[in-house]
């Protein structure tokens, strides 16, 4: 993968630069300021041409592309309406505007000129993450398995943020870090995420660790294969692998940004790299989007690539419960009966409800770290998508804190969250005659009993459960999105900063 490369660094007068983009961001105004009125005489009044008569109106997102001047081959005037109303949402639709326009022009550099909105504005680091964050997700392609003659080109190689007066270049600089690295973080995830089931597969995931270890010195990987989790006792993830060719693998990252000492927040992600069903089959269309169900894990990679990117000063564990839910004579059908690492025995109503079969066993298992929090991520459940649709993660936890803090953290981030309960009304019914849970509900609210499972193995800490079958990939144009790992990289920035 290509990246990006993306800097904070004060610009040059105008009639010495040198760039073949000029990125303007133009606030909405009765009349142009005085930086605005020098860059129209330098292009030698076109802005004040096309804001006047030109029908261009500075308002959020909008844009037009105007001939350069000088050594400045082309400018992109960029609205962003009444700089006094930002929101993140606003910050967002700009910055996602811009990388658009950017992105499909033939130049390899740009500059993004902040003077027009140099005055004093709230937050300006938010708008300069914003900006590295959407550049990055942008000039993301997926490419892996598409033919090299079909394979379009990004030309956009470099692009400088200058922060004018809008704040301290340190704080710039920091800004572009945090937006790029989760950038990063977020294309990493989006990439295991795409890949077909015949490629990502428990053992291509495992393979991904360890590359993932070797670009970051303090990330170390361990991973047990099914012999090793027979062992331990974890048959109910190991269920879930049984009608498969592809063996299991349980797979632990282990981020070390601060002492030995320092109590770990651990990340588990569900790392179903293909849901059949199995036995329980699922009907036929859209099948093959069962290839995502692997993004709570993939987010886990992006995010400890994003933390180590950014060199966070914590610890963070990383488990990612790896297999594929396939149906065969060896696969586990309704009824069964398994024991859980935690010694709970789970009856298999619904082989289709295989994700919380190999997450409680990851959930029991990471006790062992002593964890600061947990937070577990999966496309756990449809249900989640009647209740949220496409907008909102679905937050559950046995922690007010944390589900505050994980909230706040999507509204930071515009990758937004909403919580749900899991009262000991829903926990009933998760009953069973013939073990000491069921697998799935007897009635409604699916993704709160899918949570109400988690949450039964997760009694010995502060755990938050995320839901996002809703907010991981899209079906059109259908493809990963890189959700949650903006909420998760703020939530662990946000841990940072406490200490
Ligand atoms: N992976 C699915 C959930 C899912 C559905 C993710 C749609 C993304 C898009 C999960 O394993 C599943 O099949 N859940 C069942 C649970 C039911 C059997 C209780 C569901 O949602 O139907
Ligand atoms: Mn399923
Ligand atoms: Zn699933």
């Amino acid at each position: 993968m290509s990246v990006l490369n993306i800097t904070a660094k004060a610009a040059a007068p105008l009639s010495q630069m040198k760039t073949q983009a000029l990125v303007v961001l133009m606030p909405e105004r009765k009349s142009l300021g005085a930086p605005m009125k020098a860059l129209d005489k330098f292009l030698g009044g076109t802005v004040s041409q096309n804001a006047t008569y030109g029908g261009f109106s500075p308002t959020i997102g909008a844009t037009c592309w105007l001939p350069g001047a000088g050594a400045v081959h082309r400018v992109l005037l960029v609205g962003c309406g009444d700089v006094n109303e930002r929101t993140v949402a606003s910050d967002k639709k700009l910055a996602e505007a811009l990388s658009r326009a950017l992105l499909s022009c033939a130049a390899t550099n740009a500059i993004i000129w902040t003077e027009g909105i140099s005055q004093k504005v709230r937050r300006p680091e938010q708008l300069i993450e914003q900006l590295a964050l959407q550049l990055t997700l942008s000039h993301y392609q997926y490419s892996q398995t598409l033919n090299h003659r079909r394979k379009p080109a990004r030309s956009l190689r470099r692009v400088m943020i200058t922060p004018a007066k809008l704040c301290s270049p340190a704080m710039a600089k920091r800004a572009v870090a945090a937006g790029t690295a989760t950038g990063q973080g977020a294309n990493l995830t989006r990439e295991l995420v795409n890949l077909p089931g015949n490629i990502c597969t428990p053992r291509y995931l495992a393979g991904e660790a360890r590359k993932l270890a070797r670009r970051h010195t303090n990330l170390s990987v361990s991973i047990l294969d099914e012999r090793k989790m027979a062992e331990l006792g974890m048959h109910s993830l190991l269920s879930v692998g049984n009608g498969s060719e592809q063996p299991s693998r349980l797979i632990t990252m282990k981020y070390q940004g601060a002492s030995a000492k320092s109590r770990p927040y651990c990340l588990v992600g569900k790392g179903i790299t293909f849901d059949t069903g199995g036995i329980s089959l699922k009907p036929g269309a859209k099948m093959d989007e069962m290839k995502f169900d692997m993004g709570g894990a993939a987010s886990v990679f992006g995010t400890i690539h994003a933390a180590a990117l950014l060199k966070l000063p914590i610890n963070i564990v990383g488990v990612v419960a790896a297999a594929e839910n396939m149906p065969s004579g060896r696969a586990t059908k309704p009824g069964d009966v398994v024991t859980s690492l935690s010694g709970k025995t789970i009856e298999i109503l619904n082989t289709d409800a295989e994700g919380r079969l190999v997450l409680c066993d990851a959930l029991t298992y990471v006790s062992k770290f002593s964890p600061e929090e947990v937070v577990d991520i999966a496309t756990l459940t449809g249900a989640i998508i009647v209740s949220l649709g496409q907008e909102a993660t679905g937050i559950f936890s046995n922690d007010d804190h944390l589900a505050d803090s994980l909230l706040e953290a999507g509204i930071r981030t515009h990758d937004r969250g909403w919580r749900f309960p899991i009262w000991e009304e829903y926990h009933r019914q998760l009953e069973s005659p013939f073990a000491d849970l069921a697998n799935i509900g007897t009635g409604g609210a699916g993704s709160i009993t899918a949570a109400c499972f988690l949450a039964q193995f997760a009694e010995d800490y502060k755990w938050a459960h995320l839901d996002i079958a809703g907010t991981a990939f899209k079906s059109s144009p259908k493809g990963a999105t890189g959700r949650p790992v903006p909420m998760l990289v703020d939530y662990l920035r946000e841990r940072s900063e406490q200490r």
